[in-house]
This record gives C-alpha cells, sequence and structure tokens, in this order.
C-alpha cells in the first residue's frame, strides 16, 4: 500500500547494546530491553523537531527468534505493552505508527493490537514512525520479487513501491553499541544512505545523541554518483 510521504528526513535507527546495557549492571536483559523502550519515547519525542519525517525503528529482526525462549518472550510483552501505553500520546503528537515486517509467527493478539494502532494513529502528519518487527531486509527484497513477477515493465522504481510502499529512501542509519553492520536492515532502501555509529548502548540514547548523530549527518557531503562543488561545474 502507497503511504503518504512527511517531509524531513528518513532515519533508520539499529537499536542494538540493550542487554549489554542490563549485564553491566547485573541486571537480566529483559530490563535492558525495557529501558529501551524509555529510549524509543525520546527518540521518537525529539525527531519532528530535529528534521525527521519518517524514523525507522529496528525492534526485532527474523534471525532474533533464535534467542531463547524467555527473552523473546519479553521482548513480545514489552511490544504490547508499548503499544497499549503510547498509541493515545502518538495520536495526540500527530505521530503515524506502521509496523513492518511478518505478523504471521507474533504471538496471539500481537498482531490485532498492531492493526488498532496503525488505524488509531492513520492520520498522524508530523512523523511517520515505523517499526521493524519480525523484519529481514532480505525477506522484504524476496517477497517484492515474488510480487513482482508478470509486473511490466519492472523498473526500480516500482521495485522500490512493492518494498517500501512509497516510504522514501533512507537518508541515515545510526547504529548504537560499536557494532558497525547492517544485520539485514533495510538493504535497498539504505543504497545511498549515511552511517553513524556510535558506542553509546540504546538505553542510554536521548535527544542530545540524536542531535549530535543528525549534525554529523548535515556535515556530510552526498554525491549519489555525481560530483559536488567545484569539480560540478569544471569541464
Ligand atoms: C537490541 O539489543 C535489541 C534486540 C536485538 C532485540 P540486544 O538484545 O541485541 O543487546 P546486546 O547486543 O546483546 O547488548
Ligand atoms: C540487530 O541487532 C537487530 C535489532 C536491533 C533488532 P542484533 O543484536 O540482533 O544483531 P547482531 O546479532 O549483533 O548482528
Ligand atoms: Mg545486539
Amino acid at each position: 500500500m502507497q503511504s503518504k510521504q512527511l517531509p524531513g528526513l528518513h532515519v533508520g535507527i539499529i537499536m542494538d547494546g540493550n542487554g549489554r546495557w542490563a549485564s553491566a549492571r547485573g541486571m537480566p536483559r529483559a530490563l535492558g530491553h525495557k529501558a529501551g523502550i524509555e529510549a524509543i519515547r525520546r527518540v521518537v519525542e525529539a525527531s519532528p523537531g530535529a528534521g525527521i519525517g519518517t524514523l525507522t525503528l529496528y525492534a526485532f529482526s527474523c534471525d532474533n527468534w533464535s534467542r531463547p525462549e524467555p527473552e523473546v518472550s519479553a521482548l513480545m510483552g514489552l511490544m504490547r505493552l508499548y503499544l497499549r501505553n503510547e498509541i493515545g500520546r502518538l495520536a495526540e503528537s500527530g505521530v503515524r505508527l506502521s509496523v513492518i515486517g511478518r505478523r504471521d509467527r507474533l504471538p496471539d493478539g500481537l498482531a490485532a493490537a498492531i492493526a488498532r494502532a496503525e488505524a488509531a494513529t492513520a492520520q498522524g502528519e508530523r512523523l511517520h514512525l515505523r517499526i521493524a518487527v519480525d523484519y529481514s531486509a532480505r525477506e522484504a527484497i524476496l517477497q517484492a520479487a515474488r510480487w513482482a513477477q508478470g509486473c511490466e515493465p519492472l523498473t526500480r522504481e516500482a521495485f522500490s513501491m512493492l518494498i517500501s510502499g512509497g516510504t522514501p529512501d533512507v537518508d541515515l542509519v545510526i547504529r548504537t553499541s560499536g557494532e558497525q553492520r547492517l544485520s539485514d536492515f533495510l538493504l535497498w532502501e539504505s543504497a545511498y544512505a549515511e552511517f553513524h555509529f556510535t558506542d553509546r548502548l540504546w538505553p542510554d540514547f536521548d535527544s542530545d545523541a540524536l542531535a549530535e548523530a543528525m549534525t554529523v549527518f548535515r556535515a556530510r557531503h552526498r554525491r549519489f554518483g555525481g560530483l559536488t562543488g567545484s569539480a560540478a561545474v569544471a569541464a
């Protein structure tokens, strides 16, 4: 489905380091995930003011099912809680929520809660918040390839539309916790994205950390394969 495009940048965040944050405090990993929810709240609030129109948060990958069952259950429970607690606030502050990824493997009730949250926030025009749950970029590309069969002419734009429903390409990918990899996040959409890696663990991420990432981003020279500055006009 094509979605309305909001002005502003598209930032994707790989929210990593919850487990290490908890371990460093002698706490169970689930409490790190709980603290991570607070960071989501802070970043969502700060995003429109930071020039972000679309924010995609990587919450749970298809490969995360391989974690121990109690941790997976804790994460799914937190997602339910997040939807229940935040939906009113999101709707009031003009945030449209979408969830990307598979829904058929989610625990009972979660897919329905997601659908309700999406419907309740559908009018939001300040920020498009996309949460990636049971998400794999390679699966998304594969799914688009299946849909594309018989789609003529299959252009780059048409294929993009199948993958992201009209959501603009990613401008900036942020990953916390010091890891420097994509872990199957928005592979197609990040073709010309800038990358910002920070050692800060996700539960410690806040509006200042976001502002710093945006400052670094704005100092970058994006060329999209072309040239900029005086080189662009030289013969
Ligand atoms: C990110 O934190 C949240 C998910 C991947 C679900 P982690 O749980 O990966 O935390 P670390 O990387 O083990 O510290
Ligand atoms: C990536 O983090 C997925 C999410 C943040 C949801 P992981 O912690 O699962 O990634 P790897 O295993 O370090 O690559
Ligand atoms: Mg991790």
